[in-house]
């Protein structure tokens, strides 16, 4: 099923009406579909199934409580890479046995954070943090099991701010470097390093980087191995591209056949890491129209949501599909009749009310006839969306609401202008 379907001219996520929850909780807001997180997580589940994959969501990309508890009651592990993210996972009663923590800054006290709660390994992303987490382990008496982060030099094809397994990115250890690492490890006792990790670049649409990657990651196990070092986990990070426009990316399951040979032959469990791919079209942004404007030659919808909401097109110039929540008479809905013929209509900027040029979510794009108090649907905005909010302007955040069937919870208040002051002191 189609997690967010037209019923006549009225958009539904799964059972429920998004005019209704606009109605109800106002907008901005963010409404995830659950049917479309779980279906997500199974088809990872299906495409790997023959090596009994670990699949660790990656929280960064949408780390709400009941997402990440909807996937861990469907057998999701977690990829964190904060204290803060951690604590979600255990908040939402996710297992840190199946838990990596990853990133290029960890500290001292999210160390010893993730060494208590027991998570599954580190992927560890430099010598100096290498050594801290040897020091804070040895001063815990405890073992860190750790992966070095490998970065395999492939050009993943995305956007240069998604790019992140090449030579010159601040990410991961070149092969040399990393088996120069590895041969240190073997001298520290509070230190066992059980997997070897990769993650190459965000929002790839192509299988060969990963085939590239693997081939180099296959033959760097064995140098592992050889040196003593228990290799058992192959974490080949995340990354898996979506559709944002049409059908660019590939199925998950060509990934994995891209993934697979390699990996068997290693012997190795698999590991990953995708984050978009779960969470990024089981979300939709809902906003409402506020005033329409002609600039010059322009022409502009003034919306109640803006990039404090969702960042990704002032960021990465990023496309998002807009379409009308309610489709004005005479139009079929979307997608494919409609597209057709709101084709050549004429081009609107869709913007928010922040004092920036760069508060857009679309430029010049065609849209249907709407006027002030009609609902925008922004698509593709469960990933990097909410989780990249902030308040800037002082705006109060969003709220967000999970659709499971007929039913939707409220699962984050809208925040209040209090909530906006609240930790404010000294005055
Ligand atoms: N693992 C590691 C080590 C990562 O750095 C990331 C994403 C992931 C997994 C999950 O990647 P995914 O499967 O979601 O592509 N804000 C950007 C995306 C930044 C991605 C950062 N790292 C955006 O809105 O496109």
């Amino acid at each position: 099923m189609e997690a967010f379907q037209y019923r006549g001219n009225e958009l539904y996520c799964e059972g429920v009406s998004v005019a209704e929850l606009a109605k109800q909780y106002g907008t901005p807001l963010y409404v995830y579909s659950q049917a479309a997180l779980v279906g997500s997580l199974k088809a990872l589940q299906d495409a790997y199934a023959e090596v009994d994959p670990l699949i660790c969501y990656s929280v960064k990309a949408n780390s709400n409580l009941g997402v990440l508890k909807v996937l861990g009651a469907h057998g999701s592990g977690f990829d964190v890479v904060s204290g803060g993210e951690l604590f979600r996972v255990q908040k939402a009663g996710g297992d840190p046995g199946m838990t990596v923590f990853a990133g290029v800054g960890k500290s001292d006290p999210e160390i010893a954070q993730a060494i208590e709660a027991g998570v599954l390994m580190f992927n560890v992303e430099s010598e100096a943090e290498l050594a801290s987490i040897a020091r804070v382990a040895a001063g815990m008496n405890r073992v860190a099991p750790i992966a070095l982060r490998v970065n395999p030099d492939v050009d993943p094809k995305t956007h240069r701010y998604t790019s992140t397994g090449q030579k010159e990115s601040k990410f991961g250890l070149d092969i040399e470097r990393a088996l120069r690492i590895a041969e240190t490890v073997k001298d520290l006792p509070s230190l066992t390093m059980i997997g070897m990790h990769m993650h190459i670049g965000s929002q790839i649409t192509t299988v060969e980087p990963y085939a590239k990657a693997v081939a180099k990651g296959v033959e760097l196990i064995a140098k592992l191995r050889a040196m003593g070092h228990p290799i058992a986990w192959y974490n080949m990070g995340g990354g898996y591209g979506i559709a944002y426009r049409g059908p660019e990316a590939k199925p998950v399951s060509e990934f994995a056949e891209a993934i697979l040979p390699g990996l068997k032959a290693t012997g190795c469990r698999l590991a990953i890491e995708p984050g978009r791919v779960i969470a990024g079209n089981a979300g939709i942004l809902v906003s409402r129209v506020l005033y329409t404007k002609q600039s010059g030659d322009k022409r502009f919808l003034i919306q109640d949501a803006a990039m404090n909401d969702l960042i990704r097109p002032a960021l990465y110039e990023s496309f998002h599909r807009i379409w009308p929540v309610t489709v004005p008479q005479g139009l079929p809905a979307p997608p494919a009749d409609y597209e057709a013929a709101i084709e050549g209509a004429e081009p609107w900027d869709v913007v928010g009310p922040i004092c920036e040029s760069g508060d857009f979510f679309a430029k010049d794009r065609a849209l249907p006839p709407l006027g002030p108090g009609a609902l925008l649907a922004t698509f593709s905005a469960g990933a990097y969306g909410m989780v990249m909010a902030s308040n800037y302007n002082t705006r109060p955040r969003a709220a967000e609401i999970l659709v499971n069937g007929d039913g939707a919870s409220l699962v984050r208040r809208r925040e209040t202008l209090d909530d906006l002051v609240a930790q404010e002191v000294g005055l």
